[in-house]
This record gives structure tokens, C-alpha cells and sequence, in this order.
């Protein structure tokens, strides 16, 4: 199929959800030039709009001719659709890069983070379902890439904080409601989203669990990282849900093959990365709460914002070739959308605005 006058047409499969909210935006933010634009999502959405860059779009139910004619799709509506849908836009002519787990560990299927592996993307003749990864691994494998080509990767161990946006729009919803509720004093209810109570909460899991006791999220992690980077090195992943709105934060002891002795040469190794911003330690150790600006990142501070944000860079004191550090991010962003059109780009090549 050829592209008339270098426009791609586009779809976006779940566009009233908040990660296709923010492909939308960033369609329009980027200049990325779409000729036609077809906005999917259930039934429950139709007779909606959107509005993309001054013009308004219906939203439709996904059928079986809905692809015809569209060069790209975006898939944000969950494993099952996907799953299903994501070959049809294929065999229309179209590639498919798919924001869902459906395909992530299928081997035939690329997992692409433009920075790290876009040399596996397919040629633009050649339609395929392209997945975009986990949202935590995401901005886990950002950072972790400079540090695996400089001084080589011997493990990694990571923890997250993951804001509730990364549930879709039914987690925020159930921050805020259950967040008021906790306010005016009523028992927290049982939550349809979280397994158990968000507000002023904590949860350790995310998904179900597997007979070795890590749950989904941690599973996708260990896996997907393993992929991208292309490295057998052995990861460790403990995921948490907290209550905060969006953005995700993460601690990792990243073990290096080689003996560092300074600071400043792991952050110059991190500030080299693309799509990477390091916020450099304080000059001088601090114990008290406001005596100096923060100079880490923080989930509040990275929503919105495109890059992967690293912070509180120092070593192990037992283990000299672990480093700790703080990975923040916008799952919507780099963890979603942004990853999913920066791989439109490459394969189109096209340069954002
Ligand atoms: N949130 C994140 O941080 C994040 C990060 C990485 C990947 N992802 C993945 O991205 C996907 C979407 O997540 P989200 O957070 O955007 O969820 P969301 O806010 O709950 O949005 C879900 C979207 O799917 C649509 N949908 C549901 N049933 C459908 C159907 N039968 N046909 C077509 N569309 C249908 C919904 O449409 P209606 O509005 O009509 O129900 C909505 O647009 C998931 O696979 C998720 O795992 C999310």
C-alpha cells in the first residue's frame, strides 16, 4: 500500500481510554502526519467525539472492514482485543503496535524500545504487530541501556511504585472516590480495581499471583527487560500500586560486570542515554527535610514530561559494583503512548516536531 503524499493513516483502538487520550495528544503535539484518523472503543462510546487537532473524529466500534485502508494502528484496549484484532489490522496492511501483554514474549514478535532495539523493527513494506512493553519495564531498560554498553550488567534488582493511572481511567476514578470517602470519615469500601483499599494505601501486587508468588506485573518485568536488552541477566522484580495519580517510580541495585569508583562516572554514563535526564546527587549530604531543593525526580514532577528521570544515584556500601538509583517516569507517556508513536516514527521515518 502506498502513502499518498507521506500522510499515514492512523487508527487508535481504545482512544477514549487514558492511554489513548494520550496518543491523541501526542499525535497533535508531535506534528505526526496522519491523513485519516479512526478512533475505536466499545459500544458504551458510541455516538462520543474526540477532537485531534482542530477536528472532530467519531468513535467507532472496531469491524471487520474498520482497518481498510489504514497504514498504522494503535491497540489500547487490553489483551483480549488485541489479541484478536491486532492480527485483522495486520492483514488489512497495516502495522500494528500493540500497547497490550498479548504478544510481548511471543518470539516471532518484536518488543521495541526505539532506543534500545529499533534495529529489529521491520521495513515499512512489511506490516507486523509490533509490541510496546510493560510501562515499568520501560523506563526500567531506559536506564539500565547505557550502563549494560559501558560497563556490562551482572544483575538487576528492582522495586516499584506504580501510580494508579497505570489501572486505565477506572483507577484514577477509584483514587479519587475512595480517596473522598476516606476523608468524610466512611469505611474504605471494597475496591472492584485494586485488591485491596488505594487511598492513603499501599499494595503489593499487581495482577494475579503465580505458584512462585510474584504476580503479573513482576513476571512482565523480569521477562520483557531480559528481550529488549537482549542479556540473560538474571532480574528481580517486586511491584507495588500506590496512591499516587500518575508517573511511575522505581528503585533499582543495578550490579555492574565492572568496578566503578565515582559517582559522577555512573551519572555521565546515564546523561549519555537517549531519552534519559539524570538528576545529579547534591553536592553536600543533607539529613533535613527543606533545607535544599529536591535534586531527585518525582512522579508528580514527571507527569506530563517525556523523558526517563533518574536520581539518587550512589553505591552499595556490602556490595561495591551495585549502584542504587531512583527510575521515574510518565507510564502514559514513555511507559505508553509515547514509546508506541516514537516506533511509528522510526518505521515511517518521521521526525517529531
Ligand atoms: N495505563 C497505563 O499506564 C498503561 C501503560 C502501558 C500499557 N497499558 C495498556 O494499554 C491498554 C489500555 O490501558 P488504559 O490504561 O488506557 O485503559 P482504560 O483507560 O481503561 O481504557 C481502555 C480502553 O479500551 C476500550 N475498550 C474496552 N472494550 C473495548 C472493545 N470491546 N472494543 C474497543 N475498545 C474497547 C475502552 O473503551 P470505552 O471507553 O468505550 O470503554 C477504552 O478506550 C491496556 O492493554 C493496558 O495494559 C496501559
Amino acid at each position: 500500500m502506498s502513502i499518498v503524499n507521506e500522510r499515514v493513516n492512523v487508527g487508535v483502538v481504545g482512544a477514549t481510554g487514558v492511554v489513548g487520550e494520550t496518543f491523541l495528544n501526542l499525535l497533535e503535539e508531535r506534528g505526526f502526519p496522519f491523513g485519516e484518523l479512526r478512533l475505536f472503543a466499545s459500544e458504551a462510546s458510541q455516538g462520543q467525539t474526540r477532537t485531534v487537532s482542530g477536528r472532530e473524529y467519531p468513535i467507532q466500534v472496531l469491524s471487520e472492514d474498520g482497518f481498510d485502508g489504514l497504514h498504522l494502528v494503535f491497540f489500547s484496549s487490553g489483551d483480549d482485543i488485541s489479541r484478536v484484532w491486532a492480527p485483522k489490522a495486520v492483514a488489512a496492511g497495516a502495522f500494528a503496535v500493540d500497547n497490550s501483554a498479548a504478544f510481548r514474549m511471543d518470539p516471532e514478535v518484536a518488543l521495541i524500545v526505539p532506543e534500545i532495539n529499533a534495529d529489529l523493527l521491520p521495513a515499512r513494506n512489511k506490516p507486523a504487530i509490533i509490541a510496546n512493553p510493560n510501562c515499568s519495564t520501560i523506563q526500567l531498560v531506559v536506564a539500565l541501556q547505557p550502563l549494560a554498553k559501558k560497563y556490562g550488567l551482572q544483575a538487576v534488582r528492582v522495586a516499584t511504585y506504580q501510580s494508579v493511572s497505570g489501572a486505565g481511567r477506572n483507577g484514577i476514578e477509584e483514587l479519587f472516590n475512595s480517596t473522598r470517602e476516606a476523608l468524610e470519615g466512611e469505611e474504605p469500601s471494597a475496591s472492584a480495581i485494586f485488591p485491596a483499599p488505594i487511598a492513603f494505601n499501599c499494595v503489593p501486587q499487581i495482577g494475579g499471583f503465580n505458584e512462585q508468588g510474584f504476580c503479573t506485573e513482576e513476571v512482565k518485568i523480569m521477562n520483557e527487560t531480559r528481550k529488549i536488552l537482549r542479556l540473560e541477566v538474571p532480574v528481580s522484580a517486586f511491584t507495588v500500586r500506590v496512591p499516587t495519580l500518575n508517573g511511575h517510580a522505581e528503585v533499582a541495585w543495578v550490579t555492574l560486570a565492572k568496578t566503578v569508583h565515582h559517582t559522577e562516572e555512573i551519572e555521565n554514563c546515564l546523561a549519555s542515554g537517549e531519552g534519559l535526564e539524570v538528576m545529579r546527587s547534591a553536592p553536600k549530604a543533607t539529613n533535613a527535610v527543606g533545607q535544599s531543593p529536591a535534586a531527585y525526580p518525582t512522579q508528580a514532577m514527571v507527569s506530563g514530561r517525556d523523558p526517563v528521570y533518574v536520581g539518587r544515584i550512589h553505591r552499595d556500601l556490602h556490595d561495591p559494583a551495585t549502584w542504587l538509583m531512583w527510575i521515574v517516569s510518565d507510564n502514559l507517556k514513555k511507559g505508553a503512548a509515547l514509546n508506541g508513536i516514537q516506533i511509528a516514527e522510526r518505521i515511517f521515518d518521521i521526525k517529531p516536531q
